[in-house]
């Protein structure tokens, strides 16, 4: 009999494929996909672990949660993801709404999980597994939201264990995926009309470093001749795996997009190394100039965190000049999250709450400032822009991003949803740019 399932989903990109993974997997299995909680016979919870905020949220979450099961006692509540995979049973405990805990590499079990979750409370899977087929079922194409881009797993874990990080606690090694499964999954999506393709890993370009398969630059020029993929991108890199392969790379394919998600974390040598980032900001510095030398049009952003214990005064003022000096195009900034089972977590020179938060708005200033003269310099420039379709904000206009990840609202006519389309670029904004379809 079919079955109702709502999901609900916290944290990065990762995560919100892992739920794509999650639907089609339970829609092969004869649920359906709810996006009403009420109607749901099974709700399932993806969690994010990495900072304390993110925690916060699914737990109030969940807390609504236990008032609907109260109305409704047939209702199957399962907690998943990194949050799921660091607490455990504890979360059995503190919530008795919980019937299913499952780690980061139970997913492809979640048909056999929730059938045992329907004949007793308390089903914990939670075992890290280097099993490639329990890892990855190259039978199994995600359900993105999107009709026009997609996101395709290349490797899973983290091996580098940065001293902040929970990362490598919840997700487990590094693992890379089979590239023939890869090439299959984006062949696939080209034939249902994907024409961007985003490649998902924590330290994506580490791709085939271990089990000596292809490394990740020739992944990327075996996908540049997918037919119909006319995008590619990859999310997030570390500047430790940016290789020579890498930057010819972006000198020759033809559908790598100008832009490099490249995390720097901090500008202070002292900070990165207390860190365990493995770069100095020289080295950092370095690749972004070569890679600009490669590809003088790329986009390069960052993640950025303040906080971190120990950081003084000068330190984050380096952070804000390299800021200044590699001018990034976008950033995610963060204020340092104590994280237990991390290093870092037991440093004895925790900043007070106060400074980090103070800090934070001094760094999201100044790259508001930046982001926008970098916005404003492409006014008169023609832009290839993937559109998605209506703007959600001004339906009276189109929307989609640039090959630099630039969202654009511009005039058009709507037949161009789902096409790479010229747009003259004729107004910038903080965030985003405006135009028109030439
Ligand atoms: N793998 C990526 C890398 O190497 O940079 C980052 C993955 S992590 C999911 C995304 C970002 O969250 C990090 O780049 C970092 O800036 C931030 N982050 C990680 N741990 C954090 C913590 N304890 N407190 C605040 N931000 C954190
Ligand atoms: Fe976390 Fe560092 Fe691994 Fe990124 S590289 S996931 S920040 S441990
Ligand atoms: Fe959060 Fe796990 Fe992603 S901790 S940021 S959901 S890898």
């Amino acid at each position: 009999m079919e079955k109702y399932l709502y999901l609900e989903t916290f944290g990065c990109q990762m995560n919100e494929h892992d739920s794509e993974k999650i639907a089609a997997l339970l829609s092969r299995n004869d649920y359906r996909v709810t996006q009403n909680p009420r109607q749901a016979d099974v709700i399932l919870v993806n969690t994010c672990a990495i900072r304390e905020k993110a925690e916060q949220k699914y737990l109030s979450l969940l807390g609504r949660y236990r008032e609907l099961k109260e109305t409704k006692p047939e209702l199957l509540i399962g907690v998943g993801g990194c949050a799921a995979q660091q607490n455990g049973e504890a979360l059995l405990r503190q919530m008795p709404q919980v019937d299913l805990v499952f780690g980061t590499h139970s997913m492809l079990k979640l048909p056999s999980l929730l059938d045992e979750a329907a004949t007793r409370r308390g089903v914990v899977s939670l075992d890290f597994t280097t099993d490639l087929a329990d890892r990855f079922d190259s039978t199994l194409i995600p359900l993105s939201r999107h009709p026009t881009r997609a996101y395709v797993t290349v490797m899973e874990g983290c091996d580098l264990f940065c001293t902040f990080c929970v990362v490598p606690l919840t997700r487990g090694r590094e693992i890379s995926r089979p590239p023939e499964q890869i090439l299959d999954e984006a062949r696939a999506l080209a034939e249902r009309g994907v024409k961007e393709i985003t490649l998902l890993g924590q330290t994506v370009n580490a791709y085939g470093r271990r089990r000596g398969e292809m490394p990740f630059h020739e992944l990327l020029a075996a996908l540049d001749e997918v037919p119909g993929i006319a995008r590619i991108r990859f999310t997030s890199s570390h500047p430790r795996y940016v290789t020579d392969g890498l930057i010819e790379a972006y000198r020759r394919l033809k559908h790598l997009c100008p832009h490099l998600h490249l995390p720097v974390q901090s500008g202070s040598d002292r900070v990165l190394e207390r860190m365990h980032r493995r770069y100095s900001r020289e080295e950092y510095a370095a690749i972004v100039a070569r890679v600009r030398e490669a590809r003088p049009d790329i986009a390069i952003t960052t993640d950025l965190l303040v906080g971190f214990p120990g950081e003084s005064e000068e330190d984050f003022e380096a952070t804000l000049a390299l800021m200044r000096e590699v001018r990034f195009s976008d950033a995610y900034t963060f204020a340092y999250s104590e994280r237990g089972g991390t290093r870092a977590a037991e440093f004895a020179d925790q900043l007070p709450e106060k400074i980090r938060k103070e800090r934070l708005a001094r760094l999201l200033a100044l790259q508001k400032a930046i982001g926008f003269e970098e916005n404003r310099s492409r006014v008169g420039c023609v832009e290839d822009v993937l559109v998605e379709g209506r703007s959600k904000t001004r339906p009276e206009k189109l929307a989609g991003r640039t090959g630099q990840n630039k969202i654009v609202t511009f005039a058009g006519d709507p037949a161009l949803a789902g096409t790479l389309a010229p747009v003259r670029i004729l107004q910038a904004f903080p965030n985003s740019l405006g135009g028109e379809a030439v």
